[in-house]
């Protein structure tokens, strides 16, 4: 596939998750370049007048400025706001929805309002998805204090660890002024174990480990947009990975 036709893919994948939206939704809006085609695809439904009432939470500065530029109403991330459905890409993506996210370092709070939405619709290209996560190395957001330790310790668990940097080579920095371990795991056997080994090591904030939090998932082929949802017994094609 060449970035042409991988672009493609993207936006048709996009579009298909933003066909779950309905007027009078809060929405949760993802980060990444598969969803700026979805931000996309919904400023034209809003523009149009197919949609109304649409307000949202972003995960990312980035995004907050993309939406308000198309005048989607943001708010904050308040505890009694039920996000209605949430849409976002990913980075790598198993048959069973399992996800490696945060490539664009957002994960913190695209985890947060994942969690915070009763759907989670997730659009990639055909490339992203995987029979086993791994391949892309999984980010991981640290405290900048004593995050040396956390390298250690991360590669105590089998990565091969590296610091996330500028373009100027300085330590990238998070929207949460933290820093990101981009973990080179290989093959992950069991990602719920590995998940919760992480989670539980004080000075690490969040992995990109994305676990039971997928309920729809688009993914574009070159033909066609393949759709499937959590515990739908219509999910019935096995997502594969394309060669
Ligand atoms: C942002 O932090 C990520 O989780 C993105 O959702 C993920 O990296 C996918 O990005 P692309 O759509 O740009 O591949």
């Amino acid at each position: 596939m060449n970035a042409g036709q991988r672009e493609a893919q993207k936006e048709r994948a996009a579009s298909a998750a933003v066909s779950l939206v309905e007027s009078g939704m809060t929405l949760g809006l993802g980060s990444g370049s598969t969803f700026r085609y979805a931000l996309n695809a919904l400023a034209r439904r809003i523009a149009s007048g197919e949609l109304c009432d649409i307000r949202a939470v972003p995960s990312s500065g980035a995004t907050a400025k993309l939406a308000q530029a198309k005048g989607i109403p943001l708010l904050p991330l308040t505890a009694d706001l039920l996000l209605d459905l949430t849409i976002d890409g990913a980075d790598e993506l198993d048959g069973d929805h399992r996800m490696i996210k945060g490539g664009g370092g957002a994960l913190l709070r695209e985890k947060l309002i994942a969690e915070a939405s009763a759907r989670l619709a997730i659009a990639v290209d055909g490339s992203k998805i995987v029979k086993q996560l791994g391949k892309y190395p999984l980010p991981v957001e640290v405290l900048p204090f004593g995050w040396e330790r956390q390298q250690v310790f991360l590669a105590e668990l089998g990565a091969e660890v590296s610091l996330r940097q500028d373009s100027q080579n300085r330590p990238y920095l998070t929207d949460n002024g933290n820093y990101i371990l981009d973990c080179h795991f290989g093959a992950i056997a069991e990602p719920q174990t590995l998940a919760a080994a992480i989670k539980a090591r004080t000075g690490i904030i969040e992995h990109g480990l994305f676990i039971d939090l997928a309920t729809d998932v688009f993914v574009a082929s070159q033909a066609s947009v393949q759709s499937s949802q959590r515990g739908s017994k219509d999910a019935a094609q096995p997502l594969l990975p394309q060669s």
